[in-house]
């Protein structure tokens, strides 16, 4: 069996089944992210799932981070973690103090840290061969971007397209993050306006399917790309933003430059140079895709999954066509 890897999600769902729903989605998408990536790795996820309403307090979290060491442990290395919504290199490290079959460690504790900012470097790389493809050049400043979400990942990215001298239209659902606006001189919008706005690209950097039948019918940007993860609520929509002109990067490509950098650090071992440049390379895989799509009269999601489709079965070691999910409702959902 190959080695799965990918992030521990903890986050709050109506009942533990919808978060190992979550959990297989995402590990679904996590292989076709590592094929594309070209990484030696098939995909997972581990989900806690939450009651709404429930917070942890330090030691049940504490508790609930070791529960999924156990399970991680019991795997023998056939599933490694790493942070995702809901959890931190912080958490990696108590995860660590059980099992070794864990990326993202902080740095002190031989880690690469937190992955967000080489999530947000590569969905850049991923937005200027898009910018490529409608305007011509590669350059950001003067193009208009809506970012949905300044997370870890949103707020970086904001950031860095804010340098560049893009023009943003900013968006969360905690109000707290209109501090982040200010700070850019960005627009601050509501959500369902955000999607919705006249710019460019739509950057989405929340949590998963805002891309419905009915949103893509309101959308008014030329091209939807970012970092997070499952963008589409179903697999058609790709085809009515196809239909409409819009251009969709799959979300498991713009959003691989944090798995791209942990696994190039800590399993590859290169130096953080070269594991920018892998990073940066998003950018030529977007462009080949775009081509590809082109040439073959494809939407760029199903050039993508034909390209993930060939990798699989093109390779043989540790990259399998199987995903794994792992949820752990342990003690806490009860
Ligand atoms: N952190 C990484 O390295 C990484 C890697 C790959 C993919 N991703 C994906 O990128 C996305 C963001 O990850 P993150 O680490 O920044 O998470 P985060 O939890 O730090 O940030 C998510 C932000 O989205 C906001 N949000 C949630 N729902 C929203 C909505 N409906 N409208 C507007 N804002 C909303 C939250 O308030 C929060 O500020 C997720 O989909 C994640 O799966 C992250």
């Amino acid at each position: 069996m190959g080695r799965r890897t990918d992030g521990l999600r903890l986050w709050h769902y109506p009942d533990w089944r919808d978060g190992l729903t979550d959990a297989l989605r995402l590990s679904a998408a996590m292989t076709s992210k590592f094929a594309v990536a070209g990484l030696p790795s098939g995909g997972g996820k581990a989900v806690v799932a939450l009651p709404e309403g429930r917070e942890l307090d330090t030691d049940r979290r504490r508790d609930v981070l070791r529960d999924v060491a156990d399970v991680i442990a019991s795997l023998s290395g056939a599933y490694a973690t790493g942070p995702d919504v809901g959890t931190s290199p912080a958490d990696m490290a108590v995860i660590g103090k059980t099992t070794p079959h864990v990326f993202c460690k902080p740095a002190d504790l031989g880690g690469s840290g937190d992955s967000s900012p080489h999530t947000a470097q590569g969905a850049l790389a991923a937005l200027r061969a898009v910018s490529r493809r409608l305007c011509g050049t590669s350059s950001l400043g003067g193009r208009s971007f809506a970012v949905i979400g300044l997370g870890r990942v949103g707020a970086g990215l904001a950031r860095l397209l804010a340098a560049e001298g893009a023009i943003l239209t900013v968006t969360d659902i905690d109000p707290d993050k209109q501090k982040i606006s200010d700070e850019l001189g960005a627009v601050w919008r509501s959500p369902d306006e955000t999607l919705a706005a006249d710019v460019d690209i739509v950057v989405p950097a929340a949590l998963g399917s805002m891309l419905t039948s009915r949103t893509a019918a309101d959308l008014r940007c030329r091209a939807v790309v970012g970092p997070a993860n499952n963008q589409l609520a179903t697999p058609d929509v790709a085809d009515l933003l196809h239909q409409r002109d819009i251009i969709w990067v799959p979300d498991y490509v713009a959003s691989a430059g944090g798995v791209i950098n942990a696994i190039s650090t800590e399993l590859h071992r290169v130096s953080a140079d070269e594991a920018r440049a892998r990073v940066r390379a998003i950018e030529d895989t977007v462009d080949d895709l775009l081509d590809t799509a082109q040439r073959c009269g494809q939407t760029p999601a199903q050039a993508a999954s034909e390209l993930a489709r060939r990798r699989l079965n093109g390779t043989s070691g540790p990259t399998g066509t199987n995903h794994g999910a792992v949820a752990v409702p342990g003690s806490v959902a009860r």
